[in-house]
């Protein structure tokens, strides 16, 4: 695929992080992390329960400002390679410094500092609560959120169980980051049906959904998406690995955008389903018949929707055309 700008915007962290930056950080530690792997050195895990283990197991790795800063460069320059300009990345005080608000700005000025030493690639940060750590948690999260709001964060979201609580467990989180000027998003439809999106929306009043494809089974939810013009950040790879479909031509996003919903292209956690920027985009080529012009228009999509000011925006927009 010729195509080579690409924005992306639903990226978690130590989920991006590769096996071997792991290893080396746990033999740097003396840390056994034997579960973590499989025989070939790649993550493991059966299911998405096992999968959102693994990825806390692997995470135990990172205990420093330090080893934040070391693996926001690695991030940073792997998607650069991809051709991506602009990122938006899932940052958790959950295990940054345990949400405690001092610790949490020094990683986070870990985290900024190594983002802006690399070069052709522009990072924004979104403070991510986890589901599944409970309404309180999140409470925490978010005032780590609104007290650094602005500049290099500029968004709230929510990933983690969707089984775990409803929507409406999280609307003070929510509504505290709306009060501090953060654009909002949260990980629904994704194991949770549309249900889920529909509580999601109603409740946080977010403007982008995490994944978002089961609303796919709910013409209503469907028709309400295009109509509202809420942005999806679908992330094919991550989909089929965790089951959700069996391969990506069963994948719903030809239809969501057919259907007018603004669609736009993740990898989600890379090198936990063996994906890349690239990849995404060669297979949707391949599948669907993606050509440069969709690429642009979903590029485009994303543009208007990322967490940032007016400046770069323009900026990335420009860069976009032909
Ligand atoms: N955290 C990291 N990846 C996730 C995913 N795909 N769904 C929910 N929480 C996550
Ligand atoms: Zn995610």
């Amino acid at each position: 695929m010729s195509f080579s700008p690409k924005i992306e915007l639903h990226l978690h962290l130590e989920g991006a992080a590769p096996p071997d930056f792991v290893r080396r950080l746990a033999s740097e530690k003396g840390m056994n992390l034997s579960r973590v792997f499989d025989e070939r050195g790649s993550y493991t895990y059966r299911d998405f329960e096992g999968f959102l283990q693994t990825y806390e197991a692997a995470t135990q790795v990172l205990k420093t400002p330090e080893d934040y800063a070391r693996l926001t460069r690695e991030v940073l320059e792997r998607s650069r390679d991809e051709g991506v300009i602009y990122t938006e990345i899932f940052l958790s005080p959950d295990f940054c410094g345990g949400r405690d608000l001092s610790a949490w700005r020094e990683y986070l000025a870990a985290i900024e500092e190594a983002a802006g030493a690399v070069e052709g690639i522009e990072m924004r940060g979104i403070v991510t609560c986890i589901r599944h750590f409970g309404a309180d948690k999140a409470r925490e999260t978010a005032r780590c959120a609104a007290e650094t709001a602005g500049g290099f964060v500029t968004g709230f979201g929510m990933g983690g169980n969707e089984a775990r609580g409803t929507a409406r467990d999280f609307v003070w989180a929510f509504d505290c980051a709306r009060e501090a000027g953060l654009g909002l998003t949260s990980h629904a439809g994704e194991f949770g049906g549309p249900a889920s999106v529909r509580d999601t929306l109603d409740h946080l009043r977010v403007s982008r959904v995490g994944h978002g494809v089961r609303a796919a089974e709910d013409p209503t939810l469907v028709e309400r998406l295009a109509r509202e013009g809420v942005v999806l950040e679908i992330c094919p790879g991550s989909n089929v690995a965790l089951g959700l479909y069996a391969k990506i031509d069963a994948h719903p996003i030809e239809f969501l955008m057919a259907e007018g919903i603004d669609v736009t292209v993740s990898t989600d956690d890379p090198p936990f389903f063996h994906t890349t920027m690239r990849s995404e985009y060669d297979a949707l080529e391949r599948v669907f018949g993606w050509d440069e012009d969709r690429f642009r228009v979903i590029n485009q999509t994303a543009a208007r929707a990322a967490f940032c000011d007016a400046a770069t925006r323009e900026d990335l927009l420009k860069r976009l055309e032909p």
